[in-house]
């Protein structure tokens, strides 16, 4: 998940780029909408809102967002000659200004005004900045002409924005497999064994992985967090349903982060046990251990990434010899001993340890933990 700015400029496909803003959206991204003032005598900032899901009020710095990516679609001659020449005078052109990151801009105009030298100009000074412009497309624009100048279509625009947040990562177009949260396993059909995970750090990874341009399905144990839109959400509240859901997936890279049961009650009741004096023993059986299953079963080329919820050094220790046993590429060590990290915490602090060695990754939020996970597992990709 990104968050874009998506500039809307004083054209008539200003109504388009409400299709725009829906797909983002629907994509999972966070959209801020800036809108000239010349764009609102065709569509209202408040439509863009709402489309966003943005909450209403002034933000006096919103030109000043941070964001991953900037789209200016559609970009009328005159804001096209803006970015152009640095001015600021309106939120879209300031922000443009204040940007770091790709900027894609869909130019759409009349076909005189696109094949203007002054246009002509502008456009090839935007390239030659590296901002990517896409279209605009020959047809019949809307006041009846024939020519270039119609915006390419809204799908079409969101593919390209889609292309550039993935940038060169490795994981573009790659199927990835990310378990997240933590199972409970039934004593009766009330009452589980279970653990204190969220599904936090797994879901910032399925998000993040999904920004790099990868596939991603989520295997969510009891999330106490939403799923990242746009990745596929399978639910696998036991042990049982996550072996069985990640042995039957193929995928390019496994990230199993979700804290799966190592024992379960050996026979689960049918029906609530009813309240009475009487002392209740459990006897617990060890679950499959669904990482080193995974790890066996291997297939060349594939990326197999394992969790460690330990203590200290001992635990540290543990998880070097685990990544060898279990046939990892890679392990992350957090120290669940913390308080102020790991389990049902937004942020984390771990040790990214390969064959290769180790990096330690210093507290930080857990999309910015997933990142470095992430960047640590495009090494190993050839
Ligand atoms: C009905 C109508 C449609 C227009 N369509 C376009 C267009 O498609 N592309 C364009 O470059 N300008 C178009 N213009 C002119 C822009 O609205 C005008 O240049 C305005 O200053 C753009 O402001 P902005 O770039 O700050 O949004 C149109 C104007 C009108 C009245």
């Amino acid at each position: 998940m990104a968050r874009i700015l998506l500039g809307v400029s004083g054209g008539i496909a200003a109504y388009k780029a409400c299709e725009v803003c829906r797909l983002f959206v629907k994509a999972g991204h966070e959209v801020v909408p800036l809108v000239t003032p010349g764009a609102e005598r065709f569509v209202t900032a408040e439509t863009f809102r709402a489309l966003a899901r943005r909450p209403a009020g002034d933000d006096v710095y919103l030109h000043l967002t941070r964001a991953d990516l900037l789209v200016v679609a559609p970009c009328t001659a005159n804001t096209l000659a803006k970015l152009a020449h640095g001015l600021a005078d309106n939120v879209l052109t300031e922000a443009a200004l204040a940007h770091r990151g790709p900027v894609l801009v869909a130019p759409a105009m009349n076909p005189r005004m696109w094949s203007h030298p002054a246009t002509r100009a502008n456009a090839e000074a935007l390239r030659a900045r590296g901002i990517v412009l896409i279209g605009p497309d020959e047809g019949e624009t809307a006041e009846g002409e024939l020519g270039v100048g119609r915006m390419v279509e809204p799908d079409e625009i969101v593919r390209a924005a889609e292309e550039l947040l993935a940038g060169n990562s490795k994981l573009k177009g790659k199927r990835v497999l990310v378990s997240a949260g933590g199972t409970r396993e039934p004593i009766d059909t009330v009452r589980f064994v279970g653990n204190r995970s969220s599904g936090r750090m797994g879901v910032a990874l399925a998000a993040e992985a999904r920004r790099r341009g990868a596939h991603v399905t989520l295997l969510g144990a009891n999330l106490a967090v939403p799923a990242p839109l746009g990745v596929e959400l399978v639910e696998t509240p036991t042990a049982a349903d996550l072996e069985r859901e990640a042995i039957e997936r193929d995928a390019d890279v496994v990230v199993m982060a979700a804290a799966v049961a190592d024992y379960r009650p050996a026979l689960a009741l049918a029906g609530k046990r009813p309240k009475d004096t009487a002392a209740w023993t459990v006897e617990l059986e060890p679950t499959t251990d669904v990482l080193a299953t995974l790890g066996a079963s291997k297939r060349p080329g594939q990326i197999l990434v394992g969790f460690a919820a330990d203590e200290g050094e001992p635990g540290l220790a543990r998880a070097r010899e685990k990544l060898g046993r279990k046939n990892a590429d890679l392990f992350v060590y957090n120290d669940v001993g913390r308080a102020d990290i790991g389990f049902d915490s937004a942020a984390n602090e771990v040790t990214i340890l390969t064959a290769g060695g180790e990096r330690a990754v210093p507290k930080a939020p857990k999309d910015e933990i997933a990142a470095a996970i992430l960047d640590e597992v495009e090494k190993l990709i050839h």
